[in-house]
């Protein structure tokens, strides 16, 4: 993706969520000077991958397949062995009329995504079959507390305000309908380098064109802009 295309995408996604009055945190509008100023105090957001998170799956075609993230919080994956501290992550998704994020499933994430305002969230599900394809199995899953069975494939529909549960293992590809929408995600905590299966091979973060500067970084861009001094 060109940078210009993805400080566009930031720009507009911003204004939407500021609309539906959706606040993200000041770090979210730190400028890259900003960042290269920073000492080890912000290590934590280095180190969980938190922030903008702008993917078009290495589509080439964002309008088609691709997703706007930003992550507002997420544990460290080693608290899950411990079985204490942070284990959660929640993000704040943008999702417009048939932009479709591809079929994927996590091999220990469980998530919650959820509608909160805008258009329609369409899901449709598989099962995973032990060696990793689609089950012809019915799907079970939960819609805000109420157990909906759908056939292998099926898809169904969130409105604003309603919300589906997605256990480990539960193949997802989601997109929206009638108009652009603010989607929650609610989970264990996040791992996008170990804990993604997706059915078909994507790119999960794009190469970026750097055709002007970043508006704010992406959280694949830390490394080259943030160098806190070893203390
Ligand atoms: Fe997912």
């Amino acid at each position: 993706m060109k940078r210009s295309e993805i400080n566009a995408i930031m720009a507009d996604a911003d204004a939407f969520m500021k609309a539906h009055g959706f606040n993200l945190p000041p770090f979210a509008y730190w400028t890259p000077e900003d960042w290269s100023t920073r000492g080890d105090e912000v290590q934590e957001i280095v180190d969980r991958q938190l922030g903008w998170d702008i993917t078009d799956f290495g589509s080439g075609d964002y309008a088609r397949v691709g997703l706007f993230i930003f992550t507002l919080r997420n544990g460290d994956p080693a608290n899950l062995a411990k079985g204490g501290g942070k284990l959660y992550a929640e993000k704040v998704l943008v999702v417009d009329p048939d932009q479709v994020t591809p079929f994927h499933f996590h091999w220990r994430k469980v998530e919650d995504f959820i509608n909160r305002g805008g258009g329609k969230l369409v899901m449709q599900l598989y099962n995973s079959t032990p060696d990793e394809g689609f089950a012809d199995t019915p799907v079970t899953v939960s819609v805000d507390g109420v157990r909906r069975t759908l056939p292998a494939g099926g898809s169904l529909v969130l409105n604003p305000g309603e919300s589906i549960s997605l256990p480990s293992g539960l193949y997802h590809k989601f997109w929206a309908a009638e108009s652009r929408v603010l989607v929650g995600e609610v989970s264990l905590v996040n791992d996008d380098n170990t804990d993604n299966r997706f059915y078909e091979p994507v790119g999960r973060f794009p190469e970026v064109v750097e055709d002007e500067p970043p508006l704010h970084l992406l959280c694949t861009d830390y490394p080259r802009y943030y160098h806190p001094a070893k203390s």
